[in-house]
């Protein structure tokens, strides 16, 4: 074994990892990567298909965005954010406030996904008992929603894997069932639904609207909990609840923003306006840490006062707004334009649905869903039944290994197997990453039936 990884193993800790699998499967020890391609010390490469975990927007080592960074680090690298500020901060917060509903004109600094909630979720919080409404203490989220993994957006999230555990720790929230049609509890098809599920949320709603701060959703695509592509009826109907009952509404856009269902943001698909949107990862192309939460003015408003009213946010971290972090994200919003993004998502989604239909009758593949960039298979036991592979059958753990021979980075989300594709894959490369893909997955099929 590289002595490199010796060392890791010795001394490191790698998230979501039962650090047992390394002794048979250890890390890979990437020298370099450029585009779609990481690159191991052995010369071998990967094709980066799920985006460095939904974050890696227009490729690595784009000269872009790495000429801005480099030009901001001969500048000044990072400085406390209260009390000073630069013009990184100020020029991005500018541009976000361009891109996102007019409504939204506040941006919050912080450095992840997580904390990019965590303070829409506290902002929305205190507003209430900013304006006197002390009683407003829950939120409404989706049974099996992800918002992170610090214990304030655990409480609002449901994939039980990640979160049972920790369960005693969260706050009280009302769960409505998600629209994860493939298995909808209500027995209904996607097409011609009657959206019992939202009809569950505004019974919630409805019994207790008036204790409720806001209502939290990952937009049109639920990232974690299997790329869960719901219809667009069901977020715009959402939307329409939040405002029928007044509560708020906060999108966490951390994975879909910039461009990953074929807009700058999945709202963009319904026309809606939250109080509060939610951003991280693409921000910075995946260059950097940075996090934003942009919310209205209304609620900027309510904590705009007398310092001893008491009315201020105490909330902030070390790293807000990293001017570096801040430049970088700016040079990737006008890449968008400067590359042609959002014609190449179109394309992209083209190959990604003809390569899906392609695969959709192996036996193990359940369900296939699509969106923008993002396209996944749903692998089950029993097509007829949709009985899923039980946990101890690791069959996610063997796609991932063998993606892994054939230079692919196919790392599931338990049976689902997913691309979450950077947008600067170009048709010569997803051909060939459709061609290995085909492989493995034509080999599961032979090994598993
Ligand atoms: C929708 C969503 N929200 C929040 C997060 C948390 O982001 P981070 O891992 O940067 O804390 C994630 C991460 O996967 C996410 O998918």
């Amino acid at each position: 074994m590289n002595s490199f990884i010796q060392k890791d193993l010795k001394h490191i800790w790698h998230p979501y990892t039962q650090m047992k699998d390394c002794e048979k499967l250890p890390p890979i020890l990437v020298e370099k990567a450029k585009g779609i391609k990481i690159y191991d010390n052995n010369g071998n490469f990967y094709y980066d298909t799920i985006s460095s975990w939904w974050c890696n927007v227009h490729g690595h080592n784009h000269p872009f965005i790495k000429a801005a960074i480099k030009k901001q680090l001969d500048r000044f690298e990072h400085v406390l954010f209260a009390g000073f500020t630069h013009k990184p901060a100020i020029d991005l917060a500018q541009k976000l406030v361009e891109i996102t509903p007019q409504k939204l004109q506040r941006v919050f600094f912080s450095d992840n996904g997580s904390t990019a909630v965590e303070v829409a979720m506290k902002m929305s919080f205190q507003y209430w008992k900013n304006i006197n409404k002390p009683e407003r203490n829950y939120f409404v989220s989706l049974d099996k929603a992800y918002h992170g993994d610090t214990i304030g957006v655990m409480s609002v999230s449901g994939v039980d894997l990640f979160n049972s555990k920790f369960k005693p720790l969260f706050f009280k929230s009302f769960k409505a069932p998600s629209p994860y049609c493939y298995r909808c509890p209500f027995g209904e098809d996607k097409d011609s639904c009657a959206l019992e599920c939202l009809k569950k949320m505004e019974n919630i709603l409805k019994a207790q609207g008036k204790r409720v701060c806001a209502v939290v959703i990952e937009p049109l695509v639920m990232c974690a909990a299997g790329m869960l592509v719901y219809p667009e009826k069901y977020l715009k109907g959402v939307a329409g609840l939040a405002q029928k009952y007044g509560v708020h509404l906060i999108l966490d856009e951390v994975a879909t923003g910039f461009g990953r269902t074929g807009k700058m943001f999945a709202l963009e698909h319904v026309g809606i306006t939250p109080d509060f949107i939610c951003l991280s990862k693409g921000i910075t192309s995946g260059y950097l840490p940075l996090g934003a939460t942009l919310t209205t003015d209304k609620v900027f408003s309510a904590f705009y006062d007398d310092y001893d009213k008491l009315k201020t946010f105490y909330h902030g971290h070390t790293f807000t707004a990293n001017p570096i972090s801040c430049v970088a994200a700016g040079a990737s919003i006008e890449l968008f334009s400067k590359e042609d993004s959002f014609a190449k998502i179109k394309d992209i989604n083209n190959q990604l649905n003809l390569f899906l239909d392609k695969i959709r009758d192996l036996p193990m593949v359940g369900d296939i869903r699509s969106k923008g960039v993002i396209g996944a298979m749903e692998l089950v036991a029993d097509k007829k039944t949709k009985e899923p592979f039980g946990l101890n059958k690791r069959v996610g753990m063997e796609v991932y290994r063998a993606g892994l021979k054939n230079g692919l980075i196919l790392r599931p989300l338990g049976n689902v197997v997913y691309f979450f594709l950077p947008i600067c894959v170009r048709s010569g490369e997803l051909n060939d990453i459709f061609k290995r893909a085909e492989k493995v997955m034509k080999k599961l099929a032979d090994d598993l039936f």
